[in-house]
């Protein structure tokens, strides 16, 4: 992934503490590096949510030098894996520690990127289930967790993957409805149709699709 190599779980990835590293991952690092060749403010400060093997950490480790970079997650072979992969890209900047979203770490960021699990997962692996309605739960968590920790001009990026139902983006309305005055949001799709053999029962009965989405919230 953008010429390092990265330590990660092998297929199949049936444990229940396996480190995720897969086509998401390219997609939130795409992300990630799009926003920063078009943002020129400063980061001093980012932190990387559900940093999983340590990718989206040591992308914005390496673009930002000078930044001070947190990679969190609340399974510990993620975080083990993430310090493995920091040191092989010579990301001396990327601190990995434990946390419950952002409950365990103190003070204000400049970026704030994640690209949590969004699926509905009947083993309710730490990887891929998203928990709350199909999936959401986690990533509506993280907006509610990250806007109040953003410094002025900060950005929450967040990569996730959302089921649409009846033609409508019910993420995108509840999104919506938790975004204060004072904030900036931008959405898009980014892959309109990803994890389709999901669809064919279960709890995605109803759904029309999964679309892989890039929210992004400016604290003006
Ligand atoms: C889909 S993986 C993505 C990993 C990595 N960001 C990537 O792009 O390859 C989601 C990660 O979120 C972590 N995670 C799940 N719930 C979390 C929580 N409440 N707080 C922090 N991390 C969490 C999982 O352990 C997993 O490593």
């Amino acid at each position: 992934l953008s010429g390092q190599l990265f330590w990660h779980s092998a297929f199949p990835t049936s444990e229940a503490d396996a480190v995720f590293f897969g086509p998401d991952t390219y997609r939130f690092a795409i992300a990630i590096e799009h926003h920063l060749e078009s943002h020129s403010k400063e980061v001093r400060r980012a932190v990387d949510i559900g940093c999983g093997a340590g990718p989206g950490a040591i992308v914005c480790a390496l673009a930002r030098p000078g930044a001070q970079v947190l990679a969190v997650d609340i399974n510990p072979a993620a975080l083990c894996l993430a310090r493995i992969n920091a040191l092989l890209a010579g990301a001396n900047n990327v601190e990995a520690c434990q946390s419950d979203l952002l409950s365990d770490t103190e003070g204000q960021f400049d970026l704030v990127v994640a690209n949590p699990p969004y699926l509905v997962d009947p083993s309710e692996r730490a990887y891929r289930h998203g928990g709350g309605p199909l999936g959401a739960g986690l990533s509506l968590r993280i907006v509610e967790a990250a806007l109040p920790r953003l410094e002025r001009g900060g950005t929450l990026l967040l990569y996730t993957g959302v089921a649409m139902i009846g033609g409508c983006d019910p993420f995108r309305a509840a999104v919506e409805e938790r975004i204060p005055e004072g904030f900036a949001l931008s959405y898009r799709e980014m892959d309109p149709d990803v994890f389709g053999e999901e669809l064919e029962g279960g709890a995605y009965a109803e759904c029309d699709r999964i679309a892989a989405v890039v929210l992004s919230v400016v604290k003006e």
